[in-house]
């Protein structure tokens, strides 16, 4: 700063005032200290501000997968708001891993972040790292699932709801052997979707049968041995309704494999209607969330936060929207007779020539 001001001739006060807005400078002399910072080259330390200030501006976000393309729409709704606000986000990426999580959730703490975001991959051990933040007073933004207990500010979607128009829509196409797959039943979000689909056919007098409940991860090589197992069962479901888009391809793999046409012989819905689900063959039906919104009112909800406001802890619910496209039809005919098993496998067998299994399975 001394160098700024001999190059200016002003005070070191007078350019503190300028670097971080403490003070009115008068014009001229403002220009004049820009003029400096310019050809000196200075790049102002934005962590050695915030330590001065015990405060930085920078939000810190932890996130469980970056390969599913679910997340990066929530990544981009949250930078989009921070941006405007001159906030900066130190994105952590915790692979399903509850000791990476943990780890960087401390650890973002040493860089003094004005807040923390984070879509929790773990059910109950995260929480009480959150409360540390709690007890510091730094805000913390759960997002799209909440560990057990939590009580502070959450951004969900309505899953239950979700689910259950999807599971409606199944059996309002005439299917009444429907199966299920769901993520993980630790989290919040896998277990209200259930919750969902539990409810649309409780409300029609079907069972829910035990063996027709498969839990899988968030991902595409667990979702297709789940779809393995149920569509090797006999009689088999009609209808698979998957806790989410990356376990809905698994689906659709595992059908092709067998030799079962979808829909005709299988209908399958999926949740987070992902961007590429209009392409896939045959399209996707599938529930659509609003991952942008979530970030950017997550974000939001966390800088009013910093901004000192006091009020209870917000729980904010987004509305889903089912997406109809080409994977869900009406049921097959009842019982497949011994020569339609036959063809199945005849089927099966050319389109395992044709396309190799999915990665990982
Ligand atoms: O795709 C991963 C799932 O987990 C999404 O449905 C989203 O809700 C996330 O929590």
């Amino acid at each position: 700063m001394r160098q700024i001001a001999e190059r200016a001739d002003v005070s070191i006060g007078t350019v503190s005032h300028v670097i971080n807005g403490t003070a009115v400078v008068r014009a001229r002399l403002r220009e004049r200290v820009l003029e400096a910072i310019r050809s000196l080259g200075y790049q102002p330390s934005a962590l050695a501000r915030g330590l001065r200030r015990n405060r930085t501006n920078i939000l810190g976000m932890v996130i469980p997968d970056i390969t599913n393309p679910f997340f990066p729409s929530v990544v981009r709704g949250v930078e989009d708001m921070a941006y405007k606000r001159s906030f900066r986000v130190i994105l952590c990426n915790a692979d399903n891993d509850p000791s990476k999580e943990a780890s960087y959730v401390q650890e973002l703490r040493s860089y003094h972040i004005a807040g923390l975001l984070i879509i929790p991959s773990v059910g109950v051990d995260i929480a009480s790292h959150l409360e540390a933040y709690t007890s510091a007073a730094i805000p913390v933004v759960c997002i799209d699932r909440v560990p057990e207990g939590w009580e502070g500010d959450a951004v969900l979607v309505a899953n239950v709801d979700g689910a259950y128009q999807a599971t409606r829509h199944l059996i309002q196409m005439g299917h009444e052997r429907l199966a299920v797959i769901t993520g993980p039943l630790k989290l919040t979000n896998a277990s209200d979707r259930l919750k969902g689909f539990t409810r649309a056919l409780n409300e029609a007098s079907l069972s829910v049968e035990p063996e027709f409940v498969q839990e899988a991860q968030f991902d595409t090589p667990s979702g297709y041995q789940a779809a393995l197992r149920l569509l090797k069962m006999l009689p088999r479901p009609t209808a698979i309704f998957a806790g989410n888009d990356l376990i809905a391809f698994g689906v659709l793999q595992a059908a092709r494999e067998l030799g079962l046409r979808c829909p005709a012989d299988v209908s399958i819905a999926g949740f987070d209607s992902l961007e590429f689900t209009k392409f896939t063959d045959p399209s996707l039906t599938s529930v659509y969330q609003p991952g942008y919104q979530l970030g950017a009112t997550a974000a939001r909800v966390l800088l009013q936060r910093i901004d000192g406001m006091k009020s209870a802890p917000k729980k904010i619910l987004l509305e889903t929207e089912l997406n109809r496209r080409n994977s869900v039809g009406p049921p097959p005919p009842a019982g497949t007779p011994k020569s339609d098993e036959r063809k199945l496998q005849v089927r099966a067998h050319m389109d395992r020539k044709r396309s190799p299994p999915v990665e990982g399975s």
